[in-house]
């Protein structure tokens, strides 16, 4: 059932992570707060992580072993702007050396400024409740694209902000653990503007400091399928009503700079086009009942270890629509799966790899992917024991060991594609 495919040969594969989930040992961020106040589902801690933050080297040595050419990579803010308006030189230039060192080795960097942590003190001052937020965003922005812009020209603003809100407004499970729609539609308005300013300045401080290349910068979307769960008319609604609650309504906001309801209306920053690339990260589907207004999964499909329904075909047609609606290259910022055992991450990666070659037959322009992730990491709430890696880490010794699938990916980046020789050897 497998069969080799190509994908065009500017298409650029590799993997994203997140400051937060790899570097370990810094206690100035919203998420070490909230593993101190044991709301890790296993105990584990941000605080150790993969230890990246002093491994840099080794873990670049892995990107070029697994033959990547693009990597997504986060920063901590708390580290770059510990106090409010103090900026830790030391903290930006280590970064520095780690884009040097991916550059060296052939791999295009795409930096994150925002995924999902935040420092201390900006938690003190209402974090992104707060419109203040949006001038302090900006700022730090423009040091970060100062010190960096010359050596990356592409950058995510922030990161999933649907799923920012839904967890810690909607369902209270992440920081800052609040069940409270009011301050949701607050923190999705004021984030929608903060992404604005930080498009805005990414592009002017780039153009005025005279840094060459394209500047591309976007947001990372968490996107779903919303499917109805039966045939009901009312669980059809209802999956019409989540898609737009869930991400309808902030892409459209942040895109156009026009908010939609129920986000806020009128356009606070001025209409325009706050995108240079669709990024998408595609996980699962949900399977909506009205009954509830539940987010459910299709019966009789298959799962990962977390119990998300795998559907390769939700990202052909997310990717269709997408493009469809926007008129943009489609970047894969993420796509991946918790698979503990390694027994079905190289067919999900094939898979999904596979309805992206459709795309470019069908002359869409998907230009990126990026596999979530290069390593286990700490995967939020649930800790270290999802584990989400085309490599395998042991916390305890930190030792890395590539997995099957991640060779198999290594492979596929060095072709552009799957050969027959690959699945002979790893399908
Ligand atoms: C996404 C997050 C990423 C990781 C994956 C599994 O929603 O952006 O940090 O947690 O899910």
């Amino acid at each position: 059932m497998y069969k080799p495919f190509k994908l065009p040969d500017d298409f650029l594969m590799g993997s994203a992570t997140a400051a937060t989930q790899i570097e370990g040992g810094d206690r100035n961020n919203t998420w070490y707060d909230w593993c101190e106040k044991g709301k890790i589902l296993d105990g584990s801690s941000c605080l150790r992580a993969n230890d990246h933050w002093n491994r840099v080297e080794e873990d670049v040595g892995l990107i070029r072993q697994l033959n990547h050419r693009a990597y997504r990579l986060g920063l901590e803010w708390s580290r770059i702007e510990p106090n409010n308006g103090q900026f830790d030189f030391s903290a930006i230039s280590h970064y520095r050396n780690e884009i040097e060192m991916l550059i060296q080795n052939g791999v295009k960097p795409l930096v994150t400024l925002h995924h999902f942590s935040s420092p201390l003190w900006l938690r003190d001052e209402g974090e992104f409740e707060n419109e203040k937020a949006v001038g302090y965003f900006e700022r730090y922005t423009r040091y970060v694209v100062e010190n960096l812009g010359d050596l990356v020209s592409e950058y995510i603003t922030i990161n999933e902000p649907n799923v920012y809100v839904a967890n810690g407004y909607f369902f209270g499970d992440w920081p800052p653990g609040q069940k409270n729609l009011g301050l949701a539609l607050k923190v999705f308005k004021n984030m929608t503007l903060c992404h604005i300013a930080s498009y805005r300045a990414i592009h002017e401080v780039r153009k005025k400091m005279g840094f060459k290349g394209i500047t591309m910068v976007g947001v990372a979307n968490h996107l779903r399928i919303f499917d109805p769960y039966s045939r009901n008319p009312l669980d059809l609604l209802a999956a019409k009503v989540m898609e737009h609650m869930f991400q309808g309504a902030i892409v459209k906001s942040m895109t156009t700079g026009r908010l939609r309801f129920p986000i806020g209306f009128g356009a606070p920053m001025g209409k325009g086009r706050f995108f240079d690339f669709i990024g998408i990260n595609y996980y699962s589907r949900s399977a909506v009942r009205f009954k509830g207004f539940k987010d459910d999964v299709m019966p009789n499909t298959q799962r990962n270890d977390l119990g998300w329904e795998i559907y390769p075909k939700g990202l052909y047609d997310l990717c269709k629509k997408a493009y469809k609606m926007f008129k943009a290259p489609i970047w894969i910022t993420e796509n991946g799966t918790c698979d503990q055992e390694d027994a079905f991450r190289s067919d999900y990666i094939y898979q999904h790899l596979l309805e992206l070659s459709k795309l470019s037959e069908e002359g869409i322009p998907v230009q990126r992917y990026y596999h979530w992730t290069l390593m286990d990491n700490f995967e939020w709430v649930e800790g270290e024991s999802a584990r989400f890696g085309l490599i395998h880490v042991d916390y305890e010794t930190q030792k890395r060991t590539i997995r099957k699938s991640g060779e198999l990916y290594g492979q596929i980046c060095l072709h552009n594609g799957v050969t027959q020789e690959m699945i002979d050897n790893y399908l």
